[in-house]
């Protein structure tokens, strides 16, 4: 596979933030047939076979039903995801940055499929060019004749805003989001109930990533088959992988849903520094079961990727070749997790923190077999009692480097 597949991040990037450059090219026209049928648009996305693109790959048709069929409310959120805080993930800067009009019409015709008033652009404060392109953009489509024809078709007063996210990591969570949007710390919160009964100042709430949503016009456009057949196998559409590490060419590729993981890393990433070895693959953002050099070939899809005990996660390939110590790469990233914990599990709180304290502790060669058998149990007893799926991702990296880099940690703790 030599050919880019790239619909998201070439075909509107071209045009820039440009509305009247976007309008005159091919923006627009998935609006467009978005306006003339709205109520085809979620049998549509089912079709397509869309999924969450923000790292659960939840089917995107099921939480637009469950927003769309919520009764008796006048106004319903749309929550456009662009915390993107997670180490090895810069996908949704991209997309904002270079093509923010793909991103609002995406978000426009969700709100039509769900009958949504209320748009939020919720962006990482640290991305200060993806929030002034952004403003810039929405205040175009504020001023454009889509926004009419959009109040129109919902029978009620459309709101843009662009807002900066609360810039912790934690505030991508979707219920830490609503509360962070609500203008409070985002403490995630429990569920039930679910965001899309009672989500920000307790109205129905959709939250989609910027991906997801990017695909949106596309897939109106051009039609369900044509979604299914950008993927190989049986995936469907594009992922941004965003390949990041001991490669050549690190960077953020659109490529087919599915393609495998030897492809990006050799192909399209040039292969490894130096010429070394592969050693391990963080993935996901860090937050999944690592992956190891007998994995090359798993297609990155979200099925085959699970098949291997690990997840896609936002698409993040971190990679690590030969002489990379695993114990002090863990030790870093479960200390970035304790650091974004919000604290309200004790669990997770003391958890991380115990666990990161324990990995530095035995990479710097004052370890204990003691503390070896403290992070094994911390990964036996801490799984799942959490609030949210933060603490269950530091101990899913955690837990694997044990299982595969066993020899690592007895080599530090016989040192
Ligand atoms: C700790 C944590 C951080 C998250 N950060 C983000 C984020 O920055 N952006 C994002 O889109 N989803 C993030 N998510 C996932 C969201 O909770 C949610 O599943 C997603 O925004 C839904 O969009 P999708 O269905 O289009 O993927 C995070 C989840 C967790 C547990
Ligand atoms: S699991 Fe951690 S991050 Fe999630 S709610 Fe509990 S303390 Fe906060």
């Amino acid at each position: 596979m030599s050919q880019l597949n790239q619909v998201l991040l070439h075909e509107q990037s071209r045009v820039g933030a440009d509305l009247d450059a976007w309008l005159a090219t091919i923006g627009g026209q998935g609006l467009t047939r978005a306006l003339a049928e709205p109520a085809a648009l979620i049998p549509l996305i089912e079709e397509a076979g869309l999924r969450g693109l923000g790292g659960s790959g939840y089917p995107t048709f099921k939480k637009w039903q469950f927003v769309a069929t919520q009764p008796n409310a006048q106004d319903k959120y749309l929550i456009c995801n662009g915390n993107e805080d997670e180490p090895g993930t810069f996908k949704d800067r991209l997309l904002l940055q270079e093509a923010p009009h793909q991103v609002i019409e995406g978000a426009c015709i969700t709100a039509l499929a769900c009958n949504i008033n209320r748009i939020i652009f919720y962006i990482n404060p640290d991305q200060k060019s993806s929030l002034a392109v952004m403003e810039q953009a929405v205040q175009q489509w504020r001023e454009s004749q889509w926004f009419v024809a959009i109040e129109k078709a919902l029978g009620k007063e459309l709101e843009l805003t662009v807002r900066p996210s609360s810039g912790h990591y934690i505030g991508g969570e979707e219920t830490a989001a609503i509360e962070s949007v609500e203008g409070k710390f985002p403490f995630p919160r429990g569920k039930p109930p679910f965001p899309a009964e009672f989500g920000v100042f307790g109205k129905p709430t959709l939250i989609n990533n910027m991906e997801t949503l990017s695909n949106v016009s596309h897939i109106v456009r051009h039609g369900a088959q044509w979604y299914r057949d950008l993927g190989l196998g049986s995936s469907h559409g594009t992922k941004i992988y965003c390949l990041s590490g001991d490669v050549l060419y690190p960077g953020a590729y659109e490529l087919p849903m599915g393609t495998p993981l030897s492809t990006l890393i050799y192909e399209y990433g040039g292969g490894m520094l130096l010429e070394k070895q592969l050693k391990a693959v963080f993935t996901g953002g860090p937050s999944n079961t690592i992956l190891t050099p007998k994995d090359l070939d798993v297609p990155l899809d979200y099925d085959s990727v699970r098949e291997r005990d690990s997840s896609l996660g936002t698409g993040a390939m971190i990679v690590i070749s030969e002489g990379t110590g695993i114990v002090k790469r863990v030790a870093e990233y479960v200390n970035f997790f304790a650091h974004s914990s919000c604290g309200q599990c004790p669990s997770c709180k003391n958890g991380t923190f115990y666990a990161a304290q324990l990995l530095t502790r035995i990479d710097t060669g004052r370890g204990s077999r003691a503390d070896l058998y403290a992070l094994m149990n911390l990964c036996q007893m801490l799984p799942g009692s959490g609030r949210c799926h933060m603490l269950d991702g530091a101990l899913k990296v955690l837990q694997s480097s044990l299982h595969h880099f066993m020899d690592e940690y007895e080599e530090a703790v016989n040192r």
